[in-house]
């Protein structure tokens, strides 16, 4: 069956009236000469209108400036309504050569930017993501340069201070925190580096209790800390990923007991009947007494830059469920207002000399 011209522009046009975007033609002094519908603020009696009238003045300059240069044109634009009511759009504007090449005309498709929003949003995550990664970088490297003369000079002044001196014992206690500080940054370093982790069988308790007289430190003393071991199982993992999930949580549990309270930590072996059969893993526990969630927030924990603190960025949790994802564990939380906050860490237990996971 031959088709004509006729019938084919029909056809077009029927296409087009389905389409949820508005998809406008205009000459190229922005009048316009065909419309798909009239659900744009505009009059649909009023058809007969110059586009760039309903623009806001800036927008209007810059797309003209595209379009004059045969340059595409995207992003949000507010279309101003015959009422004065404006709305957010999404603009894609292109010019158009028709018939001999050298007659042009402009196509404007405008869409909700809900349609956009959710795209947009995780685009503005990725990107935040990867300016984090710069910025941690170069700030990592400057923790790195300040920790130097800490360590060299906590280093010559021991050898100057009798072990006996109580001031010895305070010099050995920055000494070893600098040293533990500059294994963590070497280790942060490798991750943005993206050098990736080196995955050795662990003996969780072991790495456990390390990171947990570390974190002690940074803890108030008001907040009473609990560590209870009840594994000798080995799992596989870099010591720097157990440390950074058990920094993130203890730091959480701190915020959010305001005063006094008390945080456990907890190291487990459990055995799992799961659809094929057992499963082996080490529970690792950290619970607080402190103010607890209710479910709005529960639910979004997990997302990155997800805070409700005022100066929080919101990437403790998202960083302690990669980690755990990356391990093959699981994550779950149990959390009520005022009732405190348990994540239970569920990370596979291996065979120590086997060094697989099951
Ligand atoms: N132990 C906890 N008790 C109560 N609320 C918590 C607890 N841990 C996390 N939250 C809630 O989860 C949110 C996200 O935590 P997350 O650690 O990801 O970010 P943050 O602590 O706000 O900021 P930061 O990136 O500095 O860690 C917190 O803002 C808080 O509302
Ligand atoms: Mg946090």
């Amino acid at each position: 069956m031959e088709i004509s011209f006729a019938e084919k522009v029909q056809i077009l046009k029927l296409a087009l009236s389905f389409l949820n975007e508005d998809v406008i033609i205009t000459d190229i002094d922005g009048n316009v000469k065909y419309i798909n519908k009239g659900s744009l603020v505009i009059n649909p009696e009023e058809r007969l209108f110059n586009i760039f009238d309903f623009l806001d003045s800036n927008d209007q300059k810059e797309i003209k400036q595209a379009l004059v240069k045969h340059q595409e044109w995207c992003g949000e634009v507010f279309v101003k309504s015959q009422d004065k009511e404006r709305s957010k759009k999404f603009l894609k504007a292109i010019s158009v050569a028709v018939d001999d090449g050298r007659t042009f005309c402009y196509l404007f498709v405008f869409s909700d930017t809900c349609f956009n929003s959710g795209l947009q949003k995780k685009l503005q995550q990725a990107s935040k993501m990867v300016s984090l990664g710069s910025i941690a970088a170069g700030v990592i490297h400057d923790l790195n340069n300040l920790l130097s003369p800490i360590l060299a000079y906590s280093e010559i002044l021991l050898q100057e201070i009798s072990s006996e001196d109580l001031i010895y014992k305070r010099l050995k206690i920055i000494n070893e925190a600098a040293y533990q500080a500059r294994e963590l940054i070497t280790q942060l370093l490798s991750f943005t580096r993206s050098k990736g982790f080196s995955f050795i069988p662990l003996q969780l308790s072991q790495v456990v209790i390390k990171a947990f007289n570390f974190i002690r430190n940074f803890i108030s003393p008001q907040i009473e800390m609990d560590l209870s071991l009840n594994s000798r199982g080995f799992i596989m993992a870099d010591p720097i990923q157990i440390y950074q999930i058990l920094i993130n949580l203890c730091l959480n549990a701190s915020e959010a007991i305001k005063d006094k309270g008390k945080i456990r930590v907890e190291v487990e072996d459990m055995d799992l009947k799961e659809k094929d059969g057992v499963s082996k893993y080490i529970k690792l526990a950290v619970s607080d007494t402190g103010m607890g969630m209710d479910e709005q927030i529960r639910e979004n924990i997990f997302s990155p830059f997800f805070t409700t603190k005022e100066h929080g960025i919101g990437l403790g949790l998202f960083v302690v469920y990669e980690i755990v994802k990356m391990l093959g564990g699981k994550i779950t939380t149990y959390s009520k207002l005022g009732q405190g906050t348990t994540f239970d860490i569920l990370l596979p237990r291996v065979d120590k000399n086997l060094s697989i996971p099951k």
